[in-house]
């Protein structure tokens, strides 16, 4: 008696560093250049951020398996629709990339930075690691892209850091602001007034790096009390250093 055996394929979930293509793991540059389909999420009309950092990373062969947004701005984060259409877009999104792994094909899906941090590969992991075989590829964190390329010692000794997303209220930046010694502000560019008068409330505005599109070509960084306006595009963080001086 016969009977067919078939191995499903295994999901890697790649991340692909903050920008600069040379900040990618040997490990990341190996899946990439073998994975028979490439999955990544972009915005309509966009080549997407992880999709352009892989660039001549991609096997010959390769597939690429775009998934792209069902809207930008048509529909408002704040809208009661938001949630409900942006989790039947990652259901399809997931079943698109389970449709591949079922056939037996490997799948990598990019990252930009780390997948597990704040990265939007989250959303196939939470509906298909426990499913599939599952591989995930650390990567460099924009945080760390950006404090390397602004020279900013963050943390010292028994530093506390503290990573909050600029679309938290100014109260509650204010008081987690105040109590760390050293923080990121992820999500800032679009928050930046807000991220800006909660810095002054924690008496960390002096202190306070505005870091834009870092380690990209496009990058830009400042002092953000230099910084004449409050406009940000999404890919900025604000970092604040430690005040702790060197023994
Ligand atoms: C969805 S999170 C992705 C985080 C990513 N997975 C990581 O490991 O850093 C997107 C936020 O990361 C920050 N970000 C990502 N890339 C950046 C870059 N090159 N420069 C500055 N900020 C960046 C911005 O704050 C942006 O709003």
């Amino acid at each position: 008696m016969s009977h067919v055996v078939t191995k499903t394929g295994t999901l890697y979930g790649v991340g692909v560093g903050p920008g600069d293509p040379e900040l990618m793991t040997l490990k990341a540059a190996r899946i990439l250049s073998e994975a028979p389909v490439v999955a990544y999420f972009a915005k309509r009309g966009k080549t997407g951020n992880a999709r352009r950092i892989v660039e001549g990373r991609l096997g010959a062969e390769a597939v690429e398996l775009r998934l792209e947004y069902p809207f930008t701005v048509e529909v408002p984060v704040g809208d009661p629709r938001y949630p409900a259409e942006m989790a039947a877009f990652y259901d399809e999104a997931a079943e698109k990339v389970a449709a591949r792994l079922d056939e037996g094909t490997d799948v990598a899906v990019l990252c930009e930075g780390d997948p597990l941090f704040y990265g939007s590969y989250m959303y196939i992991h939470d509906r298909l690691a426990g499913r599939y075989a599952c591989e995930v590829v650390p990567g460099i964190t924009a945080m760390s892209g950006c404090w390397a390329r602004a020279g900013a010692p963050m943390t010292r000794g028994d530093d506390m850091l503290s990573v909050v997303s600029g679309t938290m209220d100014e109260d509650g930046l204010a008081e987690r602001l105040g109590a760390a010694d050293a923080a990121v502000i992820m999500k800032a560019g679009l928050n930046l007034k807000k991220v800006r008068a909660a810095l002054a409330r924690a008496g960390k505005l002096e202190r306070a790096v505005y870091v834009e599109r870092g380690t990209m070509p496009e990058e830009s960084i400042t002092r953000l009390a230099e910084k004449p306006d409050d406009d940000g595009p999404y890919f900025s963080l604000v970092l604040v250093p430690t005040e702790r001086r060197t023994v």
